[in-house]
């Protein structure tokens, strides 16, 4: 028997999930990554504009397909992605790098559009609330006049061959308002994909959903008539329900999950809105049952341990930790 100390695992060398099939799933799931705008945005340190180009470009060679680059929103209201003129010229070239790149920006109004368009944006994304509270702070608007401001967005960008994404936050539940009712949600869902949005991302932007709760909403608007194709989900995990969300969300059909490398993020409007559903988190579970993304998650660990660096503290992912443990950064 040899008395040598067993060698120090590697700890990357430790982990990848063993996969197993299990019914009812899809076989591949498409992430849109929202890190670089939905996780910057909510930092209180401005980050330089070249360590987003740079977080953006190792998102994208991890294999993450659609990366949300930024927001063409007001510089005052989020001061945290005022560069968005710097920053998308810095991705120009990307995705003739990783063919298939989609790099979409937040866009509120017709201001934000032509922001966009005079960059050539190819994606952008709209972001309705289901309440009135959050609609007044997060847009200035009621959530109808908010609807309002979006129609001539959607319109223009989609007769110049943009393709837009619609989001609509707080569909289970505000802090100012409570739980919020189904009915509203889909009533609102269905306006955006009336009005041109090729794909609904249904937002629990404070992370106070349960999985019970995701399959009724997704019933409730498969019953509306809206195909499953068409939806996204967008969790939070400020109670530990993101993942448990999600698999909800697929065994109702649901194949494009939103995601937030390193789980960075929260909202800046949003009271008691925390982390985002961390990628890497979302990719164990994926890769664990078996489904295809696309990414290599060696290198989206590695990537979210770099920003992490950047930022100066440690990622609230629990994949990151157990993989890179201290070595974080
Ligand atoms: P407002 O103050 O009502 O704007 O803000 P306004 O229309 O009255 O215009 C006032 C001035 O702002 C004008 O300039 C406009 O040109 C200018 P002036 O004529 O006085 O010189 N302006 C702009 N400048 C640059 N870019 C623009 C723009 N728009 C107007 N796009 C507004 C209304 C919608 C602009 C503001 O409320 C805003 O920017 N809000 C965005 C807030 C935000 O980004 N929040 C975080 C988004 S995350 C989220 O919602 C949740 C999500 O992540 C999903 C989830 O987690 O659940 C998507
Ligand atoms: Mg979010």
């Amino acid at each position: 028997m040899s008395t040598a100390a067993a060698p120090e695992p590697d700890a990357l060398d430790l982990g990848l999930p063993d996969p197993v099939r299990a019914p009812g799933l899809p076989e591949e799931v498409r992430i849109h990554e929202v890190g670089p705008r939905d996780g910057l945005q909510n930092e209180s340190a401005l980050v330089p504009v070249e360590v987003k180009a740079e977080f953006i470009a190792r998102l994208a060679a991890a294999g993450l397909n659609t990366v949300e680059a930024t927001s063409f929103v007001h510089p005052k209201w989020v001061p945290q992605l005022a560069d968005a003129e710097e920053l998308v010229p810095r991705l120009v070239g990307l995705p003739e790098r990783h063919p298939g790149l989609r790099l979409p920006v937040l866009v509120p109004n017709e201001r934000g559009l032509d922001r966009a368009l005079a960059h050539h944006t190819a994606d952008i994304a709209v972001f309705a609330s289901a309440t009135e509270t959050f609609a007044r702070r997060n847009l200035n608007r009621s959530a109808d006049e908010a609807m309002a401001m979006f129609r001539p967005v959607v319109e223009r960008a989609t007769a110049a061959g943009v393709r837009v994404r619609g989001y609509l936050s707080m569909c289970f539940g505000d802090p100012w308002e409570g739980p919020v009712p189904a009915e509203q949600v889909i009533r609102f869902g269905g306006q955006l994909l009336e009005m041109g949005c090729t794909e609904l991302s249904l937002g629990d932007t404070i992370g106070v959903a349960t999985p019970g709760q995701v399959t009724a909403l997704l019933d409730g608007f498969a019953a509306a008539g809206v195909p499953v194709g068409r939806l996204a989900v967008h969790f939070h995990d400020t109670y530990g329900q993101a993942l448990s969300n999600t698999l909800a969300a697929l065994r109702s059909g649901v194949t494009t999950v939103d995601a937030s490398a390193g789980g960075l993020g929260g909202c800046p409007y949003a009271k008691s809105a925390t982390g985002n559903l961390a990628t890497e988190d979302l990719v164990w579970m994926l890769h664990g049952l078996g489904i295809r993304t696309g990414v290599d998650l060696r290198a989206l660990v590695a990537a979210s341990g770099w920003m992490a660096g950047q930022l100066g503290r440690p990622s609230p992912s629990r994949t990151v930790q157990a993989l890179l443990g201290a070595n974080q950064g």
